[in-house]
This record gives structure tokens, sequence and C-alpha cells, in this order.
């Protein structure tokens, strides 16, 4: 997006506060969408993922509880990631709204979220559906190469940076994560197949999803999301 006003989310209420929710499979781009969406914007993005993924990196009590979940590709339990949304989302900044990458992941997150909303007054909710083909995913993931100090997403094929295994921002070495393994993959897939997927259709049917075509270009999608962000 160029110069041009800032698009408020949709669904605004007088508190002005809104959530915008990115859904899509492992892979799909919902991190590299909601940190550039994040920028355009002005509101946080929050990765449950990162959050454990720093909390693990800390040694906390999350972290410790979490670390092997994740390496399996398994969800973390529900109160563990519930409670640390809630406390993420009461912060200031959320104050004009914020993106939610990763979270609700399942039937429960998605009421308790519902809930938390309703009982904070916040305004609506657009969750965003990015659809990528089935065949692309592995290779992103495999792929994948991340900035453990900005959190800069890059991928070796796709978008690699311009010096191999380093941060085109802060000269920091790239990580690769220790869930982007095949075997982990296959099992994350899974979970979102069966546990994820079908808040998509609880979404649709409540008129507040999008579907995006995540085949794009990165900056396409990007441009995609933006408009029907402004369309709703
Ligand atoms: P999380 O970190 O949320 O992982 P995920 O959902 O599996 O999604 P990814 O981060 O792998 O993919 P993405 O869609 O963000 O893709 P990205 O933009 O990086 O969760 C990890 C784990 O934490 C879970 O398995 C679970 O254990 C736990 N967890 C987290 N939240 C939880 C919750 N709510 N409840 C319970 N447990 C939870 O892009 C991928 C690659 O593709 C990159 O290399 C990128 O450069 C590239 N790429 C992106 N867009 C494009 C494009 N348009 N074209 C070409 N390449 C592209």
């Amino acid at each position: 997006m160029g110069a041009g006003p800032l698009p408020e989310l949709p669904h605004k209420t007088a508190g002005g506060l809104q959530a915008l929710l990115m859904f899509g499979a492992p892979g799909a781009g919902k991190g590299t969408q909601s940190q550039e969406i994040s920028r355009q914007l002005h509101i946080p993005h929050i990765s449950t993922g990162d959050i454990l993924r720093d909390a693990v990196r800390k040694g906390t009590e999350i972290g410790r509880r979490a670390q092997s979940i994740m390496e399996a590709g398994e969800l973390v339990p529900d109160d563990l990631v519930c409670a640390m949304v809630e406390r993420r989302i009461a912060e200031p900044d959320c104050q004009r709204g914020f993106i939610l990458d990763g979270f609700p992941r399942s039937v429960h997150q998605a009421l308790f979220l519902d809930g938390l909303l309703r009982a904070q007054r916040r305004g609506g909710v657009v969750a965003v559906n990015i659809r990528v083909d089935q065949g692309s995913l592995l290779k992103r993931l495999t792929g994948r190469r991340t900035c453990p100090k900005c959190g800069t997403i890059y991928n070796i094929y796709s978008n690699p940076p311009q010096k191999a295994g380093i941060c085109d921002r802060d000269g920091a070495s790239l990580i690769q994560r220790d869930d982007d393994t095949e075997a982990a993959v296959q099992t994350r897939l899974r979970e979102y197949r069966r546990q994820t997927r079908p808040l998509i259709e609880r979404y649709r049917s409540l008129g507040a999803l999008r579907d995006v075509d995540g085949n794009l270009e990165p900056q396409a999608v990007t441009a995609a999301i933006i408009h029907l962000l402004k369309a709703s």
C-alpha cells in the first residue's frame, strides 16, 4: 500500500477495537503476511507460535511445557495458549486492534476468544483464510529460515536473504525451526486438518471469513488482504 489513508479494520465499533485472524495451513504465509500488514496498518502482530518459541528459548515454565509438544508438531494445551493470548491482548498496544496469527486453533480457543472479545467490548472479527496448493507447503516449510533477533521470515527458494544465512536487517545468523522437519510437518498438517480447518467454516458461517489466494507472490497476497479489509 502506498501513502494513502490507512484502512480501518471492518466492523469497527465505538470502542474501535478489532481482531484480524489469520488462517491457513502450516506454511501458507500467515507469519509473512501478518508482519507486512502489521507494518502497514500499525497494529501489533501476535503470533502464538513466536511467543511459545520465545518461551522455549528462555526456558520459562511455559517453554518447558511446550517444547517437546511443538517439536513433535502437536498442539500445545488450550489453557496455556488461551492464558497467553488473554495477557497479550490486554496490553496497551492492542487498543487499536491486533492481528492474531495461529490463534484460535481449536473450537475451545475460538469460544474462548469470543468470550474475551465480548467481555472486553472489543470490536468485530475479520478472519482471512490464506489458501495455498498442498504441494507447495512442504517446500515452503523446509526452505524457511528465520531471524532469531527480529523475526524476519526468509525462504532459500523464494525469498532468500542477500547474503546466504544472514538477516538483511540486522546481520544475525538465520535459523531453521525445529518443527520444520518432514515428520513434524506431517503432524502439523494433520492437526491443522483435524482441529483448525473446521474453524474456517465456523467463521465463514458467521460472515466474517475472506479467502485469499496464497499461491501468488507475497506482495500480491498482501495487496489482496488490504483490498478486502478496505472492502469489508
Ligand atoms: P506456528 O508458528 O503458528 O506455525 P504454523 O501454523 O505451522 O505456521 P507456520 O509458522 O509454519 O507457517 P506460516 O503460515 O506462518 O508461513 P510463513 O509466513 O512462515 O505454530 C508452531 C507450533 O506452535 C504449533 O505446531 C503448535 O505446537 C504451537 N502453537 C502455536 N499456536 C498454537 C495454538 N493457538 N494452540 C496450540 N498450539 C499452538 O511462510 C512459510 C515459508 O513460505 C517462508 O519461508 C516464507 O518466506 C514462504 N512464503 C510465504 N509466503 C509466500 C508466497 N506467497 N510465495 C512463496 N513463498 C512464500
